[in-house]
């Protein structure tokens, strides 16, 4: 445990900004920072920062927390290596002081987690140098694979006994809870409470977390009975999720960043060996195609991915699906195609280093390219397997970010494919075109979640002047002004915009409420109305309206803009609006709610015996009512953040 007074050093010096920003690009907005959420994947950024809270929240998500929990949450750490890890970055010396049995208990069960498979890790390393088995059969297989005594350290290899339960017995008998053990999947424990080791007979290969923590285990049989599945994996739990991390990053992250190059290989064997031939910038996404959150984790090392394929055509295959989704992140990406029936292990394994880095060079082909002539080969002649072809090209070239890396690929695949270059254009546009038709759709939907909770049709006729009026104001103050607006990710020159105008009226109208005051109505209706014709919203047509009640609710309005700006201060109009204008209809339908909640409880009140059937419905609509209040006051805490 590290002592309480440097704990409040640590948090005192951690700015959430800094912290954020090593991670995430933040845009300044207003008082508060924006920027697309590292927790989950989104194009229209809601995870905000605020300095002056010294906290991070992701609208999108929900996560949120000071920078302690940033670094737990990001760096899948606990509590107190979080605190370490920021203790680094600000150059704080941790002073620890030993640990009390009630300490150890309180450790969360990430933690807990944790220590087992760091646990395990041990025990298994153990037995493959200590134990005879471990060396005459573990140990024995990895020399005969190659394997020298640094690797076989430096990847923390062990051996796990070919006894039902050695392990687990001796976890418990060194104190560690078997609810755990069961957790991580290290040990399974049958329905009638029977426990055996999950990885029993095989070489383990841990897998770490990106700051070194042992998170899950990969085993290799020994066994060459077809029956037996060759690896096993860890279970997901709540440390080792399998689509979050890529095997051999830990050991390959600082090579990465130098080479500012990533070799993408299939297995652990592959990343192993090649680390002893002396390539350390190597991760594997084991086995399967690659995640976006992989993606992203080789991203903030290097743009450069140069995937290393054993030559089948099978494996070839079955590994281009999926790599659109790394073009699409505007990776790098390249293919290095070894010899018929070698994979990178066996490559590594039989050459130099010297003569694997010059295979590389020589055969290193950007992707498009590769894919072109692999497919190209197979169509031959074959006119609609030709079409295919180039539609799948196309596909891939389409979702690349940039302009001139796409300009760059049409050019080859014009040559390479004997297509005119036009063509190839004109199917590329198309494409993007119908991506962006449905990224609107998607972003559009994005805002629509935005909105506030839906009123159900039996509340109407409620009659709140002051939020009428002042919903009125925005609409003339500022109707035109945008609200929400999205420069797309993939397509630079796209905007997607929402108007006061737009978002207010969409709000009324989605949950058929009608302005009670007269005058008020006649105004939104005409705002409605102007809209679904798309005309201009200009206060002047109101100010000059032919109904004077109208034209002089609008110069009173509009005279008293000096309220408006008053409360801006020192934010710009959008960011006003941003806030202002969501919470102006949120406190309207609070007010229409705790309106109609009223009325239901004097209903119930005032209830006759016979009229005992109407109970229920009264009962389950204050229910219903109840529930949207509580959610609508969590959003208003939200807005006003
Ligand atoms: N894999 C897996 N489960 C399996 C088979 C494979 O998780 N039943 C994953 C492993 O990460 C493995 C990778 O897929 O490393 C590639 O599989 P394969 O080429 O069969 O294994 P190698 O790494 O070549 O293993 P070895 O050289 O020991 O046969
Ligand atoms: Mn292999």
């Amino acid at each position: 445990m590290i002592d309480q007074h440097v704990v409040d050093r640590i948090i005192a010096a951690s700015d959430i900004l800094e912290v954020v920003q090593d991670y995430v690009t933040m845009r300044k907005r207003g008082v508060n920072y924006l920027g697309n959420c590292p927790f989950h994947n989104e194009k229209t950024p809601s995870f905000t920062v605020s300095p002056s809270k010294g906290i991070f929240k992701c609208f999108g998500c929900g996560k949120g927390g000071n920078a302690v929990n940033f670094i737990m949450e990001h760096e899948h750490l606990g509590y107190v290596d979080a605190l370490k890890f920021l203790a680094k970055k600000y150059n704080i010396e941790v002073i620890e002081k030993e640990a009390t049995p009630e300490e150890i208990e309180q450790k969360n069960e990430r933690e807990s987690l944790m220590v087992v498979n760091a646990y395990a890790q041990r025990y298994f390393s153990d037995m493959l140098h200590k134990h005879s088995d471990g060396k005459n059969i573990g140990l024995a297989y990895f020399k005969e694979r190659g394997f020298h005594n640094n690797t076989i350290e430096k990847f923390q290899l062990g051996y796990c006994l070919e006894q039902r339960d050695a392990f687990t017995h001796s976890a418990i008998h060194d104190g560690y809870k078997l609810d755990n053990l069961v957790k991580t999947g290290l040990t399974i424990q049958r329905e009638d409470g029977s426990t055996f080791d999950r990885f029993m007979g095989r070489v383990m290969f841990p897998i770490h977390s990106l700051s070194g923590r042992v998170i899950g285990f990969g085993g290799r049989t020994l066994k060459t009975d077809k029956k037996i599945a060759k690896y096993l994996n860890s279970p997901e739990s709540e440390v080792y999720h399998k689509s979050e991390i890529l095997y051999g990053i830990y050991q390959a992250k600082k090579t990465i960043t130098q080479e500012n190059k990533c070799f993408l290989v299939e297995g652990y064997t592959d990343v192993i060996s090649m680390h002893q031939a002396g390539i350390e910038n190597v991760v594997a996404s084991s086995g399967t195609s690659l995640t976006h959150d992989q993606i992203k984790l080789i991203k903030r090392f290097t743009p450069n991915v140069t995937i290393l394929y054993d030559g089948d055509a099978a494996g070839i295959k079955a590994s281009l699906r999926g790599i659109d989704l790394v073009l699409e992140e505007g990776l790098n990406v390249k293919v290095v195609l070894l010899p018929e029936g070698e994979d990178p292990d066996s490559f590594s394994r039989s050459h130099s280093s010297t003569e694997l880095l010059d295979y590389v060079d020589k055969n290193e082909t950007d992707f498009i390219k590769f894919k072109a002539k692999l497919l190209l080969d197979e169509a031959k002649n074959d006119p609609i397997q030709r079409a295919n072809l180039i539609n799948d090209i196309v596909r891939s070239i389409s979702v690349i970010p940039e302009t001139i890396t796409r300009s760059i690929y049409i050019k080859e695949c014009s040559r390479i494919m004997d297509i005119q270059e036009d063509v190839l254009y004109t199917e590329v546009t198309n494409q993007r075109k119908k991506k962006f038709e449905q990224l609107i759709q998607r972003e559009s939907f994005e805002i629509r979640e935005k909105e506030t909770p839906r009123l159900p049709s039996y509340v109407s006729g409620i009659f709140c002047e002051e939020q009428e009026r002042e919903i009125i104001a925005f609409l003339l103050n500022s109707g035109e002004q945008v609200l929400f607006h999205h420069k797309t990710d993939d397509f630079e020159e796209q905007e997607i915009t929402i108007t006061v105008a737009q978002y207010i009226i969409d709000e009324i109208l989605n949950d058929e409420l009608e302005f009670q005051n007269l005058v008020y109505k006649k105004i939104f209706d005409e705002f409605g109305k102007l809209l679904t014709e798309n005309k201009t919203t200009d206060n002047r047509h109101f100010i000059n309206h032919q109904d004077t009640q109208i034209s002089q609710l609008a110069v009173d309005i509009l005279s008293s803009r000096y309220k408006l700006s008053r409360i801006w201060g020192d934010q710009n109009e959008e960011d006003f609006l941003q806030r202002a204008v969501p919470k102006a209809i949120q406190v309207y339908k609070s007010k229409i709610l705790k309106t109609a909640i009223k009325r239901l409880m004097d209903d119930l009140a005032n209830l006759k015996s016979e009229q005992k059937d109407d109970i229920n419905d009264i009962l389950s609509k204050l229910n219903q009512l109840n529930d949207l209040m509580n959610r609508m006051s969590k959003d208003l805490d939200r807005v006003i953040l």
